[in-house]
């Protein structure tokens, strides 16, 4: 049976995703920790909309989970038409203050676990000559993001991954499609402990997204074939502006307020 296998479907964006594939009529596995969650949501959508939806509770980023899932898919004999690497974690403060194993675990989750299952179901897809891989980075991806250093280097690690494996894939019949939200209404500001003082000082008075709104974008682009899709107005010039403005004038304004809420500098 041809699936879409989707990580992070447990909240946010991709809870989002599964319901507008499933209302699609994709048959959807979904991966995420939360197995209650999965085993609710896995329930809601088959019976809303006649599909097969399936789960697999799993950490990505423990050694092997990739293999894991692989193993799992073998097994129940599903075929993965497109892969969506939705799952992903933020952090944010002063780099040096942060917990290390905090930054590499986000690392882990954001660029090798990512790196990892495009690796597997890819060679797939090469194999049958089609297939679809959707890679979800971030407005970060366009820009270096200081009080966000580590996160906005591992999307613009996906960013650039992602633009690459496209054009590679081109002769193969294979879509390789790179979203990038922007702020977005889900548990990713809670989850990266940012509360809303410190949400004001990365974001300023910036109007959040819906997750519905970025899917619907995101499906857009499917259709309309484009390789990056970059969601909501106010981004897509953010990004386009991004090219012409030095990263060095870029980041002063990023700094800007967030400096004060994150940084204690000696007097
Ligand atoms: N929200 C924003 O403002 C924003 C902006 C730009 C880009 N993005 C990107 O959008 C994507 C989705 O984020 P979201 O905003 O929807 O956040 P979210 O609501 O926090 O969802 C994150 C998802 O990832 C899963 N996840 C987290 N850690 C995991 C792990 N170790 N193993 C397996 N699954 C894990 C979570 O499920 P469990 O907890 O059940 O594991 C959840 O389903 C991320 O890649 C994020 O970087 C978000």
């Amino acid at each position: 049976m041809k699936v879409t296998l989707l990580t992070g479907a447990s909240s946010g964006i991709g809870e989002a995703w599964a319901e507008r594939l499933a209302a699609d009529k994709h048959n959807l596995l979904l991966v995420a920790r939360s197995e209650d969650k999965l085993q609710q949501l896995s329930t809601y959508l088959s019976g809303k909309y006649g599909v097969s939806v399936q789960y697999i509770a799993i950490d990505l980023t423990k050694p092997n989970a990739d293999w894991q899932i692989f193993e799992e898919t073998e097994k129940r004999k599903l075929t993965v038409d497109c892969l969506i690497n939705n799952a992903g974690i933020g952090t944010a403060g002063d780099f040096v203050a942060a917990e290390l194993a905090s930054e590499l675990n986000m690392i882990q989750l954001n660029i090798v676990a990512l790196v990892s299952l495009t690796h597997r179901y890819l060679k797939q897809m090469r194999e049958r000559n089609s297939g679809t891989v959707i890679n979800v980075a971030s407005m970060a991806a366009f820009m270096p993001a200081p009080f966000m250093a580590a996160y906005a280097a591992s999307k613009a690690f996906v960013k650039s991954f992602t633009e690459a494996l496209s054009e590679e894939n081109r002769p193969f019949n294979i879509r390789i499609m790179l979203l990038c939200p922007g702020a977005t209404e889900t548990r990713f500001f809670e989850r990266a402990n940012i509360n809303e003082q410190d949400k004001k000082a990365l974001l300023g008075n910036f109007t959040l997204q819906t997750s519905g709104m970025v899917v619907e974008e995101a499906m857009k682009g499917l259709k309309s074939n484009k390789t990056v899709v970059v969601s909501g107005f106010t981004n897509k010039i953010g990004a386009k502006l991004g090219a012409f403005i030095p990263n060095s004038v870029i980041m002063k304004f990023i700094a800007g307020n967030a400096r004060s809420t994150f940084q204690k500098t000696k007097a």
